[in-house]
């Protein structure tokens, strides 16, 4: 495992009693034609117990708030390793020491919108599942998606089924099984209806993925009809993380996915 938790400082950590441990995040340097920015990865893994005990140092008022009314304790621990993973990422992006002053919040279609009174204020996409929280931030001139999948034996059946038989062509020797290949299609075209805003309300088919490059560290997977995107899958410790961005930028993963990247917190599911 690499040594830096992190390769920018941390300027809420000494504000909230949470272990800077359960998170790590990443530049992400992006470059194009006439462009060049950064984009930040961050993941995050605290117990429900330790989150739901902290809460009030990090969610801010309107997130209380909302949290009060949440009924179910699955939906709470939801809500908290997705505020909790978001927010400590844009305080490191946003240099911001009070992670209160940031709050995440639904859009009508439920799509995660950041307020903040300082500007610029930078997009999100959020993915949560088996007690990992995942946050993509980036500028709105450039948009992404992100989402993150635990591959399940169980789930292989119901994931192959959603895969078109021209992306089942694409399944190539070079991938490490079935499964594997299956979630990255999977969580590629996730990724993309994050992008869109639509999350998988069309027809799955739609987001069909017609080439697929693997590469040593990671895959890039093309869309049929959404030929301006290209989604970057890779390893978390065991969960599969796709990344969908603009298909003319320039980014690469061998340089920050093992190298400062600490995932050492993410090698198995949480409850
Ligand atoms: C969006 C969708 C693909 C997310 O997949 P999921 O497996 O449920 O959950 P993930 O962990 O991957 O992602 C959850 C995050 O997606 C984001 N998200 C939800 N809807 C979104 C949209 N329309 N656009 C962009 N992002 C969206 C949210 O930030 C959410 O996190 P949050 O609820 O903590 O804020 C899925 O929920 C979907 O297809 N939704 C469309 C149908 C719908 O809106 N149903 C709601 C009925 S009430």
């Amino acid at each position: 495992m690499k040594d830096s938790l992190l390769n920018v400082p941390s300027p809420s950590a000494h504000l909230i009693s949470i272990p800077k441990d359960y998170f790590s995040g990443v530049q992400i340097p992006l470059r194009r034609s006439g462009w060049s920015g950064s984009s930040f990865l961050g993941f995050a893994s605290p117990p429900f117990s330790i989150l739901n005990s902290n809460r009030h140092q990090y969610l801010h008022l309107s997130e209380l708030k909302y949290f009060d009314q949440i009924p179910y304790e699955r939906a709470k621990h939801q809500y908290l390793l997705s505020r909790y993973t978001a927010k400590c990422t844009l305080a490191h992006y946003l240099k911001e020491v009070d992670i209160k002053a940031i709050a995440v919040v639904k859009g009508i279609f439920r799509q995660p919108l950041v307020n903040y009174t300082k500007h610029p204020i930078p997009n999100i996409s959020l993915a949560h599942t088996e007690g990992i929280g995942a946050c993509i931030i980036f500028s709105r001139e450039h948009p992404m998606g992100l989402d993150l999948e635990f591959p399940k034996n169980e789930s292989l059946e119901s994931i192959a089924q959603t895969t078109t038989p021209n992306e089942k062509i694409l399944r190539t020797e070079s991938l490490e099984s079935d499964l594997s290949f299956y979630t990255r299609i999977w969580t590629a075209k996730e990724a993309l209806s994050k992008v869109l805003g639509t999350g998988l309300t069309t027809p799955l088919h739609v987001y069909e993925i017609n080439q697929l490059v693997v590469k040593k560290d990671y895959t890039i997977s093309y869309f049929k009809n959404f030929t301006q995107y290209k989604a970057i899958s890779f390893w978390v410790g065991q969960f599969i993380c796709s990344i969908v961005l603009p298909k003319m930028t320039e980014c690469y993963p061998s340089t920050w996915i093992f190298d400062r990247l600490n995932i050492s917190n993410f090698e198995q599911p949480r409850s």
